[in-house]
């Protein structure tokens, strides 16, 4: 045998060691973001909004996100929202136009760790996102260009944090509207419901409360608006410093009802990414009806019963799952923990107290500010009827004295509600009721305290010394 035969098994022999090793080490640790495998189906039929596909069986499960390849070569997400049998139910993330019959469907297999993180799709969530309009994707919708990557990877349908773990509530929070900072006091980490009908300056109110809030970031979730409103709420309700400090997730009403619901989940991942950076959140949502809408609209396509006003029972079960999402974050190793505070705008058309969306919102939040149609109409912005409004952390967030001013003011508005038709009728006669007279001399005085304009900010401090101003003078 040549010498150099010898040598070179010799070096081969003992290179199989190493070669071993590095082959063990690339076992060991997988890439857990490159499929291990691809299960197809096909599609067997269509209907309404979904689409039945065989083949997915043994491996997919609900919320899971196949690929439909259309007839036109078009490729379309879709999400497994029912199964019947051995055939899975679909709705697509966009339309179903070009899917047809026999379309093939695919399905990424992962490893368990990849599959637990993208069960629901995850979004790579970005401290750059902020001054960004996105859809529920994560893609750009602002025409600025791609948005900056290599973010953390936020579950879009996470779960609350364990109540136990949660923190506390925070510090009061300065909302910049007087009506707000005084009637409705805030802690950070608080939800309130918006309940309001159509045209009574919602929007508007949200564009405050997002250029005003003391707050590190807002992340403001459109869902279900028009599409022409979205941009004069960006321009017009935010404006360009609401916008710097913003994040906006948006789908308008012509996108199908995944990718409305989608845009309430994705926001509220924006928010979490926000808080487990300790950030205080402010998250804003027009509106809960219409992600309510989505989810009906879901639920009625995969077979579910219509119960409530149409609403299947899986609304009801959805909803606080995701409402529970906002609020204090879990305390880090110092003790320090991030708030999400969240409005969440619900429609309410006329006096409908059968509303099942406004019942159950109401019985899941820390609070509620009603806006008013009446109000509105007689020219009085934002129109909050602060005798409805309430905050469930007051008076414990206030000192002694602002609460008393506040108990006065309640009570004057109460009384100059009652009284105020009498008194312009002049069927009141002056001194046969201190109260009323009180009313009559100083409830003016105080609408002019709940009026503000859309470009006006009031601190938590000045709101109050415009009560004790009111109060001094009378
Ligand atoms: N603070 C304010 N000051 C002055 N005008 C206001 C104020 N807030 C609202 N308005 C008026 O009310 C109108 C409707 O407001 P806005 O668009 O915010 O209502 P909305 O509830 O969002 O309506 P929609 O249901 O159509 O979305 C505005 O065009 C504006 O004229
Ligand atoms: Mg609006």
């Amino acid at each position: 045998m040549p010498e150099t035969d010898g040598q070179d098994s010799l070096t081969f022999a003992a290179r199989v060691p190493q070669v071993l090793r590095a082959l063990g080490q690339a076992v060991a640790a997988p890439r857990h973001d490159v499929p291990v495998g691809m299960l197809e189906g096909r599609v067997t039929g269509l209907s309404g909004l979904s689409v039945s596909i065989s083949g997915m069986k043994d491996f997919t499960g609900l919320g899971d996100r196949v690929v439909i390849f259309g007839l036109d070569g078009r490729e379309t997400d879709a999400e497994i929202v029912a199964f019947r049998q051995d055939i899975a139910i679909a709705m697509p993330f966009n339309s179903l136009e070009g899917i047809g019959s026999g379309c093939r469907v695919i399905f990424k297999l992962f490893d368990k760790e990849r599959r637990k993180m993208m069960a629901g799709g995850a979004l790579a969530v970005n401290a750059g996102w902020q001054g960004r309009v996105i859809d529920p994707m994560g893609q750009p919708m602002d025409g600025k260009g791609l948005l900056p990557s290599g973010g953390l990877p936020q579950k879009i349908h996470a779960t609350p944090p364990d109540a136990a773990l949660r923190a506390r509530l925070g510090p009061r929070i300065d909302l910049g509207v007087r009506a707000l900072n005084l009637f409705t006091t805030c802690r950070e980490g608080q939800r309130l419901g918006l309940f309001a009908g159509s045209g009574v300056g919602k929007s508007t109110l949200i564009g405050m409360l997002a250029r005003n809030t003391a707050c590190d970031v807002a992340v403001i979730a459109l869902v279900g608006e028009r599409g022409r409103e979205v941009r004069e709420f960006v321009e017009d309700d935010l404006g360009p410093e609401g916008l710097a400090k913003s994040v906006l997730v948006v789908a308008t009403s012509d996108t199908s009802p995944l990718m409305r619901r989608e845009a309430a989940y994705a926001a509220m991942s924006v928010a979490e990414y926000f808080r487990d950076q300790g950030k205080s959140v402010l998250l804003l949502m027009d509106s809960v009806t219409r992600f309510c809408q989505a989810l009906r609209e879901i639920g009625l396509s995969s077979g579910e019963p219509p119960a409530t006003r149409g609403y299947p029972p899986s609304v009801f079960a959805e909803l606080p799952r995701l409402l529970e999402r906002a609020g204090p974050g879990v305390p880090d190793a110092q003790g320090n923990a991030g708030q999400i505070t969240a409005m969440f705008s619900v429609l309410v058309e006329g006096d409908d107290q059968n509303e099942p969306i406004a019942d159950a919102v109401r019985g899941i939040l820390d609070g509620h500010v009603v806006l008013e149609r009446r109000i509105a109409e007689a020219g009085r912005y934002p129109a909050i009827n602060v005798l409805r409004s309430l905050s469930r952390t007051v008076p414990g967030c206030n000192s002694d004295e602002e609460n008393q001013l506040v108990r006065r003011a309640r009570a004057i508005l109460s009384t100059w509600e009652d009284m105020q038709d009498m008194v312009r009728l002049g069927a009141y006669r002056a001194g046969s009721d201190p109260k009323v007279d009180e009313a009559v001399r100083l409830a003016p005085a105080l609408e002019e305290v709940l009026k503000q304009s859309r470009n006006e900010a009031a601190t938590l401090a000045e709101s109050f010394q415009a009560l004790r101003a009111v109060f001094a003078a009378g």
